[in-house]
């Protein structure tokens, strides 16, 4: 008999369904989609450092990367104000929400999240062979109360994602505090922040300040949404130092590619750059929010790079969805995440939201 290595896997494994991402946009291809408002990237690209950065970082790829990442962890110590010790680097944050999941769940444990939070949580503590207690959302955020109170002896991690993919929710950081102190100091509380920088002041540490009280908190970066560097995939955690040492000891030794570090360390630097993106982000929020609400579609509120439309009657996720990709439109369904009767849009470039918002209204009032 053939040996079944679907059943010789971790049976925790049997049960996970992998990711599935947005679309992938092949620049190469002739029939590629027109409009790829699909995977909250930044409609601007990199900036001019980023750019510089990888033309350098191009002649040295047949190099080891730093395998501590030591001038990317100096650059991101000094634009946060903290010291490096406090910072591990993930290829994409991504990586860094699954070394804590791998480094504290296991079988007989939990974790704590939000119904529609972020998906890679679920993903992450199924892999660890752990249970997740999924707290029903309130008005599509957390409820931080009945997360607070939704913690089992047997809990190891919380996850809050701040701002929340997909629904966009925000928690003003006071909101945060109140929850940290509530939960038990052995208990680590992940705090997502990888849409961190479109959030309107964002440049205060009010989220870091919370670290020197509480070496449980662990607050997760990405350099994929606002600095424009999702292909490269770099994300970093700011912890208390005991966690950073294990997230190290867990780590692959070179985990984040040269030319991500290199990049990377030039993006974060960009001031303008960042400002320009974030007064991008928000002229095409305004765009397509009143746009959307012209054409009597509901959005929720969304303090992010994306908004949540509601699906107008008769159409669902899959009919609308399909009839934007026959418009050579690609949103985002968001049935997954328990969000059947909506759609995630990435805040596009001007032009990109007129073509959506015409191609929707024309598909709607068909
Ligand atoms: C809430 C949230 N956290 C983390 C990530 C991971 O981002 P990356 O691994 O590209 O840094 C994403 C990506 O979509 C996200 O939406």
């Amino acid at each position: 008999m053939k040996p079944d290595f679907i059943q010789l896997a971790h049976p925790q494994l049997r049960q996970l369904t992998p990711y599935e991402p947005g679309g992938y946009v092949d620049a190469q291809s002739p029939t590629r989609l027109k409009v790829h408002l699909a995977s909250n990237e930044n409609p601007l690209g990199c900036g001019a450092l980023a750019q510089k950065a990888l033309r350098t970082a191009i002649d040295n790829i047949h190099r080891y990367p730093d395998g501590d990442g030591l001038r990317l962890k100096e650059t991101i110590a000094e634009r946060w104000a903290i010291d490096k010790e406090h910072i591990t680097l993930g290829a994409g944050s991504n990586e860094v929400l699954c070394l804590l999941a791998q480094a504290y769940l296991g079988s007989n444990m939990s974790a704590v999240y939000a119904q529609h939070a972020f998906l890679v949580y679920a993903l992450a503590v199924m892999t660890a062979g752990a249970r997740s207690i999924v707290v029903p959302a309130k008005n599509w955020g957390h409820d931080l109360r009945t997360m607070a109170q939704s913690i089992a002896a047997d809990t190891r991690l919380v996850f809050i994602a701040n701002p929340n993919n997909p629904t966009g929710s925000y928690l003003p950081p006071s909101a945060i505090a109140d929850f940290v102190q509530q939960v038990p100091t052995e208990v680590i509380v992940v705090l997502d922040e990888a849409y961190h920088e479109y959030v309107p002041g964002h440049n205060g540490n009010a989220t870091l300040d919370l670290l020197k009280s509480h070496p449980n908190l662990v607050i997760t970066r990405s350099f994929s949404k606002l600095h424009g560097l999702a292909g490269l995939r770099v994300g970093y955690a700011f912890s208390g130092l005991a966690i950073a040492d294990i997230l190290n000891r867990v780590r692959q030794p070179f985990n984040v590619n040269s030319v991500g570090l290199s990049v990377a360390q030039a993006a974060i630097m960009d001031e303008q750059h960042i400002a320009n993106s974030v007064a991008f982000n928000q002229r095409g929020m305004e765009q397509l929010c009143s746009g959307l609400h012209e054409i009597g579609v509901a959005t929720l509120p969304s303090m992010a790079n994306f908004i949540v439309m509601e699906i107008p009657p008769p159409y669902h996720s899959l009919t609308l969805h399909q009839a934007l990709r026959s418009a050579g439109i690609l949103v985002r369904r968001i049935d997954v995440y328990d969000m059947p009767q909506h759609l995630r849009v990435t805040i596009g470039n001007e032009k990109e939201n007129k073509q959506f918002l015409h191609a929707l209204q024309k598909i709607i009032q068909s």
